[in-house]
Formats: structure tokens, sequence, C-alpha cells
């Protein structure tokens, strides 16, 4: 008979059991569902609503129900339907009907809103970790960097030159937002639901905070209804793991261009790269083509879960347990990728002088041409239709400016002087951006200060979270 069974006169279609159960999922659960379970009962006996020999016995018997689901003695079956009711069900096999005492002013409702609390809380506090490395990565590449200039693009045409650590620290920046992100999102996750109930609380003298103490938890949620049917804390997650996604796929889209024979810029190692079965001399970027092809899936979970609570009036439906697979998904996806995007960036190696060739060998300097006759009171919509026939004229002849003769420069502008070799040099054309933010030398170790900054707050912020909730 199901723990649910007393108001049923047949058995339930098989069909249905299995349709319905989503123990073959929630299973992930079980250490967090023990975790509240012995909040819940403690709590319970320190409120005098059940005995405290009791309260005792229960524990234990949690204790050992989790002890065997985590050595896989204890059987999970369909028919208890989910992680809830299998872990009450192992409980009372374990130390008899007192174990039927655990769900005493509880619900799975508001149980499973806990549950998956628990779950994502953690889950940020290491994902926040994987990203801090990553950054690491990037920015210990932009450190080895500094006097390596590439061309910057638009349009992915060649268009100013910047340095390589510019480019790197770009990144470092974009996932910093990502931290924040999950930083914030967790005080919004750190709430506890327990004590709502099924969806209007409970008749019993509960206490809630104290759960939430046990759990350390923040506080606790406002209303109960909402407590039970609230899923923005996942859809909030599935978006900011999105907004992640995006990011390390733009920088596999970078990886896959450079490392190809026509840009040559960058060599993955060896260690993340895979040969082909049939032409022995390839060496393919897989990692950066399947963290880039699996933002589709992160993505469809976002998707999912808005569209499963669309339409869904209050309070707890059955539709939300869809709420599951996606973010555990969410969660496995973006860690596997984080894990290998670090060492990936770490062990790449970079090749400074096909990246100077590029810009030596292009017209990425003509935007300081014309600035240059800005300086000698041309406006600069003129210059930079002067320094537009200059170009032509190069194109034409087959030379870059650098190559031009002082005597051809004075064809265009007789402002122009001899300085203007120096002026036109890739590492003056980088240092001339001396504003905050630019491309300067002096402005990008700038932007090494305040990245120390950012990556240490993020350090503290993640260490005092893994010990307050025991992770590492
Ligand atoms: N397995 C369910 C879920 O994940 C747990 C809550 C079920 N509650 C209920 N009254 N059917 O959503």
């Amino acid at each position: 008979m199901k723990l649910w069974g007393g108001r049923f006169t047949k058995p339930t279609s098989q069909l249905m059991d299995e349709y319905t159960a989503s123990i073959q999922f929630d299973q992930k659960l079980a250490k967090y569902d023990i975790q509240g379970s012995l909040a819940h009962v403690e709590m319970l006996a320190k409120c005098g609503i059940i005995a405290e020999s009791d309260a005792t016995t229960i524990a234990k018997g949690l204790e050992a129900v989790a002890e065997k689901i985590e050595t896989g003695e204890a059987e999970l079956t369909e028919d208890n339907e989910d992680i809830h009711m299998n872990v009450e069900k192992l409980l009372i096999d374990e130390v008899g009907p007192v174990g039927g005492k655990l769900h005493t002013g509880r619900s799975r409702n508001d149980q499973v809103a806990l549950d998956m609390r628990l779950y994502l809380r953690e889950a940020l506090v290491m994902l926040s970790q994987l990203v801090v490395d990553v950054q690491n990565a990037l920015y210990n590449q932009a450190k080895n960097n500094l006097d390596t200039v590439l061309p910057g693009y638009t349009h992915l045409q060649r268009a100013q030159p910047v340095l390589f650590a510019h480019h790197m620290m770009a990144y470092v920046f974009m996932f910093q937002r990502d931290v924040e992100r999950l930083v914030d999102s967790f005080k919004r996750v750190n709430k506890s639901p327990l004590g709502a109930g099924a969806l209007a609380g409970t008749s019993f003298p509960i206490d809630r905070q104290y759960v939430a103490d046990k759990l350390n938890f923040d506080g606790i949620t406002e209303n109960s209804l909402d407590s039970v049917s609230d899923r923005d804390f996942v859809v909030e997650f599935l978006s900011n793991a999105s907004l992640i996604s995006t990011h390390l796929s733009r920088l596999c889209e970078e990886l896959v261009q450079w490392s190809s024979a026509e840009f040559n810029f960058i060599e993955l190692d060896d260690e993340f790269c895979t040969g082909s079965s049939m032409m022995p001399q390839k060496k393919n970027p897989d990692v950066a083509e399947l963290v880039r092809g699996k933002t589709g899936r992160v993505y469809g979970h976002l998707m999912g879960m808005l569209t499963t609570l669309k339409g869904l009036p209050l309070a707890y439906n059955k539709d939300m347990q869809e709420d599951k697979e996606g973010m555990f998904d969410t969660v496995e996806t973006l860690k596997g990728a984080l894990a290998l995007f670090a060492p990936m960036i770490e062990s790449m190696h970079v090749n400074k002088e096909t990246m100077y060739q590029a810009v030596a060998k292009d017209y990425s300097n003509a935007t300081d041409l014309a600035d240059y006759l800005v300086g000698k009171d041309l406006p600069f919509r003129e210059a930079h239709a002067v320094v537009g026939q200059v170009v032509l004229y190069c194109i034409q002849h087959n030379k870059y400016l650098l190559d031009l003769e002082f005597e051809e420069f004075q064809q265009f502008s007789e402002s122009i002087d001899r300085d203007i070799y120096d002026v036109l040099a890739p590492e003056a054309v980088v240092n001339a951006r001396d504003v905050a933010g630019g491309t300067a030398k002096q402005r990008v170790k700038e932007q090494f200060e305040t990245a120390d900054q950012l990556l240490q707050q993020s350090s503290n912020w993640i260490h005092e979270h893994e010990k307050k909730l025991n992770v590492n």
C-alpha cells in the first residue's frame, strides 16, 4: 500500500506509477532530504510536538538510511514515487511505526522546495569557484602577454591593434559579472521554506526559524503559498547559467578561430584536443566546440522551466516536478565545461610573433594617421577622408602605411612629418589608447589592479560559504 493509500479502493496503475515517479532523478537530493529531515525532527521534539526519545530514534534511523542509500544497499523504488517517500519508507522499515512521526507538520511540497534550495546553494558556491578558476587562468595569460599585440576586430575585420592581455581581461570582467550574479542570487536561494506545509502553513506549533538556523539559512520565506510554488530561484539560476554559457561559447568561438591555420594565433595543448580517425594531420579543438555546442541545452533548460511555470495557479502543482532534471543537468554541464576550461586556457600556447605579424601587415593603424592629422588641426571628418585616400593608394600599390616613403605621405597632406613612422608603429598605436579601460599597457595594468581586488572579494565570499555550508 502507498504511504498515501488510505482513501484509495484499489491499487494504482503501474504505468501511472512509472510516469509520475521522480525517484529516477530526484535521488540526487537524498543527502539534502535527510539533512532537512534531521533538522525538522529535532525541531519537532524541541517544540514538544513529538517526544524527545522518538526524535532520537528517528534521527538515528535517518542516519542509517543515509548510509544505506550512500552504499547502494537501500532499494529506491518507483512504487514509492520520489525521494521523500522513499526515505520515509526506508525509515519506517528501519525503526518501525514511530518513523511515521517524521512527517508531522510537513508536506512534500515544502520539503521538495527545501531540498532544491539546499542542493542549489551548494552548487552556487561550487560553480562560483569554477568560474573564478577560469578567470584566474585568463588573468595569468594576460599577465604573460602584456607586450603581445594582435589585431582587434569589429565585424571580424581587422580594426585596431590591442594587447592580448587586454583581450583576456575582457573575459575576466565578463566572468566577474557572472560570479557576481551567482553570489547575488544566493541570498534569494538561501531562505528556508520549511513550515509552509502543503500550502497554508501548519496547525502544529513549529519553529521555522529554528530549522532555518540549523540548516544555515539566512532566514525563512515570508508566505506559505509563495514558499511552495516559487521556483524563481531555479529560473534565475538557469538564466545566470545561460549567460555563463554564452560567455564560454563566445570564447570558444575565438579559440576555434585562433587555432585554425588561417589565424594560427594560438595552439591549444594536446591534452585538450582530439585527432581524426581518418586524417592523420588533424588536431581538433573539440573541447571548445563541445562547450559551445552544449550552450544549446542550457538555454533549453531555461526555456523549459519558464514554460513549465507559465500559467500555473497557486500553489503546488505536479508540473513543478519538472524543475529538477534541467537544473541538475545545467549544474553538471557547467561544472564539466568550467573544470576543463581553466586548465585549457592556462596551458594554451600564444603565438606572439604571428599575432604581431598580423598587425604589421594590415591597416589597423589607419585611425592613428587620422588622429595624427587631427593633432595638426584638421577636422576629424576631413582627416578620415584623407586617410581613406591613403589606404586606397596603399591597396592599389600593394603596400601598408609604414611602407610608404615620406614623399608619398606628403602627397596626401603636407602636415605629415617624419615622426609619422613612430606614431604608426603597432606598440605606439596600442599605447596611444591611454584612456581608462583602454588598451595602453598602463591602462591594462590598471585593470590588473581592479581584477586583483575583485578576485579577492569573490574568493573571500566563496571560502566563507564553503565553511558555512560545510562544502569544498
Ligand atoms: N516529487 C514531487 C516534486 O518533485 C514532490 C512533491 C510532491 N507533492 C505532491 N503533493 N504530489 O515536485
